[in-house]
């Protein structure tokens, strides 16, 4: 399984396997939730400025991909996934030097086997959502789950992530910097600015445009990043109810009520799916 550090206060020594719980060398031990991931979170860790996603909002994301609406954007990615992986692949010597991929954020845990299947060993998916990480694991048991707060510090080595993703979730630089390898990857996607605008502007009268890509080569060319691509990808697509349903619930959380009731008499309709995606190398 993935290597994990203890996450009791200023220990951070490593986790190993002891029959169905991780212990450390100190003798702090964790169980393993019946549904297969690894609580590894602290109380003190728990709060956060973003709890993360309420129940509602993950399962209408879980149900948004079991239909296949990322299918595309899936395929998109495959080939970012190979060049991220390609140097750490070529310095692998054997299967325990697989490369290690830290999936933050990574919601209910669709995208890790899609785009990561061969490497169960050594993936980690990281949520803040029990229910997330509940579905992730029993999507893709092979795998290694945690629920921990990506916005404390991570249950992980320095230096010891060889690709590390974050697809529409948390991006916390400075520890994104310090789990990397030196020349590891880093493979951001954040929502473009036509991102959904068509049901934006239905529901707010005035879709908002925000582009936030510029301002996180910024914020990682300053953290130890180096900047190697940017690429906008948008697909149109027919949505029906059930799916303009989910699509708000899983993203605009803000939308209120009344404002959804104006995609009520809205039987179908066609969107803007846009995402920026980045991918950045720790410099060494
Ligand atoms: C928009 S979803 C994206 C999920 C997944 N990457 C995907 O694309 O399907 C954002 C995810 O970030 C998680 N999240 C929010 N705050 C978090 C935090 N502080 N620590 C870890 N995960 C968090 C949410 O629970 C949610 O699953
Ligand atoms: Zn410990």
């Amino acid at each position: 399984m993935f290597k994990l550090r203890c996450t009791v206060r200023n220990c951070h020594a490593t986790l190993q396997r002891h029959g169905k719980g991780l212990t450390c060398s100190r003798g702090h031990h964790f169980d393993r939730a019946k549904e297969g991931y690894w609580s590894l979170i602290q109380p003190q860790d728990r709060k956060s400025s973003k709890a993360g996603d309420a129940d509602a909002a993950v399962l209408a994301r879980h149900r948004w991909l079991q239909r296949g609406n990322a299918n595309a954007f899936i395929k998109f990615l495959k080939p970012w996934v190979t060049q991220a992986l390609a140097y750490s692949l070529s310095n692998s010597t054997s299967d325990s030097n697989a490369p290690r991929i830290l999936d933050l954020g990574c919601g209910e845990g669709s995208f890790g086997p899609s785009l990561f299947g061969e490497y169960a060993n050594s993936y980690c998916g990281i949520d803040l959502s029990k229910r997330a990480v509940r579905l992730a694991a029993r999507g893709w048991p092979e795998a290694t789950w945690v629920l921990a707060n990506a916005d404390r510090t991570l249950p992980i080595h320095d230096e010891s992530v060889d690709c590390a993703v974050s697809l529409f979730g948390r991006r916390p630089v400075s520890e994104l910097a310090r789990i990397s390898k030196p020349e590891g990857k880093c493979i951001i996607a954040v929502p473009a600015e036509d991102d959904l605008i068509e049901l934006r502007e239905k529901t707010q009268n005035a879709g908002h445009r925000r582009s936030r890509w510029e301002t996180i080569v910024t914020e990682f060319n300053s953290s130890g990043y180096q900047f190697l691509q940017h690429q906008l990808w948008s697909q149109q697509m027919n949505l029906e109810r059930e799916a303009i349903t989910d699509a708000l619930a899983m993203t605009y959380r803000a939308v209120r009520y009344s404002q959804q009731a104006k995609l009520e008499s809205v039987s179908e309709m066609q969107v803007t799916l846009a995402a920026d995606v980045l991918l950045f190398a720790r410099t060494t």
